[in-house]
């Protein structure tokens, strides 16, 4: 979703700034512009498209400044135009980017209109740059103005400021939208996202919620929502500062795949070993609540809640706990129950993601014994606003589609399960089964990645098609889920799941040979059921894609192409069997040649409601 960068230095800051851009374009955005001050003067260039395009349209003349803000845009309140790209000023005097939604944007605009200023965009950010220039006619300072201001927004917010007069200063507004500084020497920088920052600074501030910050070249002011002046931590970031590299493969997505074995061997290290979960992995106080806990309740988006369904067959299989899973968007609009000794378990990649942070902050005070959070990113929103968290430490994720950050979310998840069974008397042979499992897990992975040239060539098969079916049955649904959901992503092939013990309760009326049924069979205690479902598919000429076990017996033939997975313990089934699912979605978008990692309309991390 939208990105910002901005830098305060003594040499031109355009190139710091653009390059900034290039690594938050993994976010997905359709226009981006820069704001630049040099010497009192404003210069905004803005354009639709790439940064490639912003960058081609910089020179001499429009692209100096040592003071400047940036900004990529995915189109919320007004069409992708170049007007409504950010940033917006006012005044022809003060620059603006922001992400998030200002929700009472339309009274803002006519109250500003009331008092003469001209609107010439569709878009909520604008009602800030002309609030912040109304601010700035009763107290004269920029900070003053801001603190003011934003006290006048309904919504979500990380936004930056400048103005011309005052040229060697920012001041940026944090709430729902997350903003960190970088400091340099002699400079300081800030962005949405640390990664835009990785080649200039390894230390950051990460903003909280509701503060406003002044930061010029050699300081750094900091506000809480109470206009208080306070000290944030400075954090020493240990995130790669190559993370953003393809690392010789054709897409972000296809080497995030690959990575897989390796961030698996990191997110169980120290965690496991042949004696078992290790100590205190959950933080502090952990083993107390995980003692008294009850219930859990997931709340997650996306892929991060097919890992959370998935995680529910776990619990209640092997941990005897009792789980129930909820999407973000739903849990914060409706009244639910909270049963006695509740865990909440939130779980994201980005940690950012506005609905499960709503999600979290309701919960919160709702009742729950205790949160828990299952996040990739370190120092995140979500991370900060939990009272425990497990980094799932998969590594910069930049692919919008999500792969080795739902692995690693499923291996964290069995050790949640491992740590929550402890205490409800979990037999000690399916504990081994589970240790056995996550320790063997790297190896499996990469065994069941050789599998890539046989669903290449697969995927050749789905070009043409227009929709698909996945099904699976138990721990399993959940897998075809996040299988139809990666292939829809990217290659944008309608695609749906079904537990298919539901096939002949509807979808079975769909089955034709233009529809290809892709089935998820381990050799497990469903099987028997599962094939029975194959057969109702079969007799009514549908076309499958099998991915088994060997030892589950399919046999290829003109109606089913069997690909075999390697054989794996029952435990890890499903974090084996998302491999091929990834492999061949990813195949296919490529064969249809659309951005994989960058598909339409979408954005890595949804920061807006
Ligand atoms: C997955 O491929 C998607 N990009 C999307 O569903 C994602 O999982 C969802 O937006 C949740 O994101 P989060 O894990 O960062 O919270």
């Amino acid at each position: 979703m939208c990105g910002i960068v901005g830098a305060v230095a003594e040499r031109n800051v355009v190139q710091i700034l653009l390059e900034g851009l290039r690594r938050l374009e993994y976010r997905g955005y359709d226009s981006a512009g820069v704001a630049l001050i040099n010497n009192d003067d404003l210069s905004i260039v803005r354009r639709i498209g790439k940064v490639k395009e912003l960058a081609d349209a910089i020179n001499d003349k429009n692209g100096k400044g040592t003071t400047g803000i940036a900004h990529t845009r995915w189109a919320t309140h007004g069409g992708v135009t170049e007007l409504n790209a950010h940033p917006h000023a006012s005044q022809a005097r003060f620059a603006v980017v922001h992400n998030g939604i200002i929700e009472n944007h339309a009274t803002l605009r006519t109250e500003l209109k009331a008092k003469g200023y001209t609107f010439v965009s569709d878009t909520d950010t604008e009602t800030i740059a002309h609030s912040i220039a109304a601010q700035m006619e009763i107290s004269g300072d920029l900070l003053q103005s801001v603190l003011t201001a934003v006290k006048t927004f309904e919504g979500a917010y990380g936004t930056v400021v400048m103005d011309k007069q005052t040229p060697d200063k920012l001041v940026v507004a944090r709430s729902g939208s997350p903003l960190v500084i970088g400091l340099g020497i002699g400079e300081n920088f800030l962005a949405s996202d640390q990664m835009a920052l990785l080649p200039v600074t390894r230390r950051f501030i990460f903003l909280e919620e509701g503060d406003v910050a002044q930061i010029t070249r050699d300081s750094v002011e900091i506000y809480d929502i109470n206009g208080d002046q306070v000290e944030r931590e400075i954090i020493e970031s240990t995130v790669e500062h190559d993370a953003g590299d393809k690392g010789g493969y054709r897409h972000y997505m296809l080497k995030e795949i690959h990575e897989q074995p390796t961030v698996l061997r990191n997110a169980i290290k120290g965690r496991i070993s042949q004696d078992g979960l290790q100590q205190g992995i959950f933080g502090e106080g952990a083993d107390e609540v995980f003692k008294q806990t009850d219930y859990v309740k997931i709340i997650a988006c996306g892929t991060s809640y097919h890992a959370g369904v998935t995680a529910k067959y776990w619990l209640e299989q092997y941990a005897n706990v009792q789980c129930d899973v909820e999407i973000a968007s739903e849990f914060r609009y409706r009244r639910s129950f909270v049963p006695q000794n509740a865990l909440l378990v939130t779980i994201s990649q980005s940690g950012e993601t506005a609905d499960t942070l709503a999600a979290l902050k309701l919960a919160k005070q709702s009742g729950y014994m205790s949160s828990l959070s299952i996040c990739n990113v370190d120092g995140s929103s979500l991370v900060r606003e939990s009272a425990l968290s497990f980094l799932t430490r998969a590594g910069a994720e930049i692919g919008v589609a999500s792969t080795k950050a739902f692995t690693t979310q499923l291996a964290a998840l069995l050790m949640l399960t491992l740590a929550l069974g402890k205490h409800k008397e979990m037999p000690t042979e399916t504990e081994q089964q589970i240790v056995e499992g996550l320790i063997g897990l790297p190896t499996k992975l990469e065994e069941t990645l050789g599998l890539a040239i046989e669903i290449e060539d697969l995927a050749e098969e789905f070009s043409d098609k227009h929709h698909s079916l996945f099904l699976g049955r138990g721990e399993q649904y959940p897998i075809a889920m996040e299988g139809a959901l990666k292939l829809k992503e990217i290659s944008y092939i309608h695609a749906e799941a079904y537990a298919s013990g539901e096939l002949k309760h509807g979808p079975l009326a769909l089955i034709d040979a233009e529809m290809p049924v892709i089935v998820v069979a381990p050799n497990n205690e469903l099987l028997e059921k599962l094939k029975s479902n194959v057969e109702e598919v079969r007799a009514r000429g549908g076309i499958m894609y099998v991915f088994a076990d060997k030892d589950a017996h399919f046999e290829s033939d003109e109606t089913m192409r069997v690909v075999q997975v390697p054989h794996c313990n029952e435990t890890i089934a499903p974090v084996v069997y998302t491999i091929p699912l990834q492999l061949l979605s990813y195949y296919v978008a490529l064969i249809k040649g659309t951005d994989v990692d960058q598909p339409r309309n979408l954005a890595k991390s949804v920061t807006v409601e």
